[in-house]
């Protein structure tokens, strides 16, 4: 097999809410590709050795002092150049065309009319005009636009908005378009993005999941050859996969620490252990440490300290784990490719992040752990797809995500032993009932929160007064922002009523309709 890398595109940034969207693209169609600041130092640029580049869109305007520029060395490397938005602009405007602000932004749908064959566009086209021209059904987002060709190219696309929305310079294969591809509005994206690749730049499709699993497993046997890893695997997607893939990497070499803090969904402890040590056969490693994080949590009410008390005490119980595998020459951590771009920012570049809510990187310098990140290189829907490769259930790599603190965040203020259990309970029917009826893949994350108030109710003759729950559920695709998720009533109907029959303590339950802005997911 070929090494996966060998193929690879590098993608300035320019700052567009799109570029990671550019680089999922690009993956998907086979390539694997990075992000760096569009300010990066030009050797790393060089050294990257990429087949092509693409340009970002971003918030700037070129006719700005100061703006983000292009490094013209780039542009003597010879190799292909695609310029999206901005990335096109900058461009533009570098070599000698002229960009002009309209006085209004252009945002949203757009037909765009092919002018002159191009290598991008040719015979790419959702509909024909009657002089023949092809038309794309496309996604702007655009404050200024190209007003002159630069030296060199033609024009490639318009429309009645941007006259020049697409040129291209074929000698050098320069292409640039104002509308953006990676969006799936501009229905023919995917199309252009392959036309890039794999003609223009000569990219193979080399990078799916099932080479990006072996040549990591390949690539972990080589770092960790006769060494030992330990890893905090929490059963969230990331250390799931992580642990699937070293344990195929390295078997018995890898050794996890599952520290149940007591603040974890219905019997999720023992579905960890279930999967990874009974089916797979992972050394595993289960430290009930409920009544410890029950003790610390004791008294406290402030959301910040609650977080603060359980995450130090993560810390502390790792650590001592850790300590009794003295043999161990590497952590392993399940970092992503967003937390590493996060952490590199414009113009830094070097900076190294650990996840805040899995902070075992504060370990004592005197183990001298090495880290291994398997998945510093993937997007989220990438780890996914290698988990589903590395066997891992569809249910355990599909499911919503769940923060660090747990249920310590989903119990209002002090949380209480009899809360998480009444809790655990509610919250496994909602979940349950949502799998039933088709609904959990179609929101985003659904839970339950728990009200440590009494609510009356009548349950025969008599009065009581018990706990109110509520049931959260959002639709929403970065979690920055999200809608409260539109359930059908007869479902709602449906869990409220068996919450209420099956679980004494709670007399009462609500469904949460704030969305986010202004509220936020969780409760705390
Ligand atoms: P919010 O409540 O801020 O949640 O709208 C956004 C996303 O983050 C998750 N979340 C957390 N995850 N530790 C975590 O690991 C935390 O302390 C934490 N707080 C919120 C939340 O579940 C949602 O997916």
């Amino acid at each position: 097999m070929s090494d996966l890398h060998d193929d690879k595109i590098l993608i300035l940034d320019y700052g567009s809410q799109y570029t990671q969207l550019i680089a999922r693209r690009v993956r998907e169609a086979g390539v694997y590709c990075e992000i760096y600041p569009w300010d990066v130092e030009f050797e790393r640029i060089r050294e990257f050795a990429a087949k092509g580049f693409i340009l970002s869109g971003g918030p700037e305007s070129t006719l700005d002092a100061d703006q983000p520029e292009v490094p013209m060395a780039l542009f003597d490397l010879g190799l292909p150049i695609l310029g999206i938005c901005y990335g096109m602009q900058a461009m533009a405007q570098q070599l000698g065309g002229r960009v002009e602000n309209v006085g209004k932004s252009e945002f949203g749908y757009a037909r765009v009319r092919a002018r002159g064959h191009t290598a991008l566009l040719r015979d790419i086209q959702d509909d024909v005009n009657e002089e023949g021209h092809g038309l794309l059904d496309v996604w702007m987002s655009h404050g200024d636009r190209v007003a002159e060709l630069p030296e060199g190219f033609k024009l490639m696309a318009s429309t009645d908005s941007a006259p020049i929305a697409g040129i291209a310079d074929e000698n050098r294969k320069i292409y640039g378009l104002q509308f953006h591809p990676e969006v799936t509005h501009t229905k023919q994206g995917v199309a252009i993005y392959q036309r890039f690749l794999h003609e223009i730049c000569g990219c193979g499709s080399e990078w799916n999941s099932a080479n990006i699993a072996e040549a990591s497993i390949a690539e972990m046997r080589a770092r960790v050859g006769d060494g030992h890893v330990i890893l905090g695997l929490s059963g969230g997607v990331d250390s799931s996969v992580v642990a699937a893939l070293l344990h195929e990497a390295i078997g018995d070499q890898l050794t996890c620490i599952f520290v149940d803090n007591g603040l974890l969904r219905h019997r999720e402890g023992d579905q960890v252990m279930e999967q990874f040590a009974e089916h797979m056969g992972v050394k595993v490693i289960r430290i009930d440490a409920e009544d410890r994080f029950l003790d610390k949590l004791k008294g406290l009410t402030d959301p910040e300290a609650k977080r603060k008390a359980i995450g130090n005490l993560f810390i502390e119980i790792f650590e001592e784990e850790a300590r009794k595998h003295n043999d161990a020459d590497f952590l392993a951590q399940g970092t992503i490719y967003p937390d590493v771009i996060e952490s590199a920012g414009a113009s830094t570049g070097k900076a190294h992040l650990i996840k805040s809510h899995h902070n075992v990187g504060g370990l004592p310098d005197d183990m001298r752990l090495k880290l291994v990140e398997p998945l510093r290189e993937l997007f989220k829907d990438e780890v996914r797809r290698v988990g589903i490769e590395l066997g891992l259930p569809p249910h355990m790599v599909y499911r919503h995500p769940f923060p660090g603190p747990g249920l310590g965040v989903r119990i209002l203020g002090e949380v209480k032993k009899e809360y998480a259990d009444t809790l655990r309970l509610a919250d496994d029917i909602f979940i349950t009932e949502l799998r039933a009826h088709d609904l959990y893949d179609r929101v985003s994350q659904a839970f339950v929160v728990f009200l440590p108030v009494k609510s009356v109710g009548v349950t025969g003759d008599g009065r009581r007064y018990n706990y109110v729950v509520s049931l959260r559920a959002v639709e929403t695709i970065d979690f920055m922002t999200a809608r409260w998720a539109d359930l059908p009533y007869d479902f709602l109907d449906h869990v409220s009523r068996r919450i209420m029959n099956e679980i004494e303590d709670i007399a009462r339950v609500v469904y949460d309709i704030s969305g986010k802005p202004p509220g936020t997911i969780e409760w705390e």
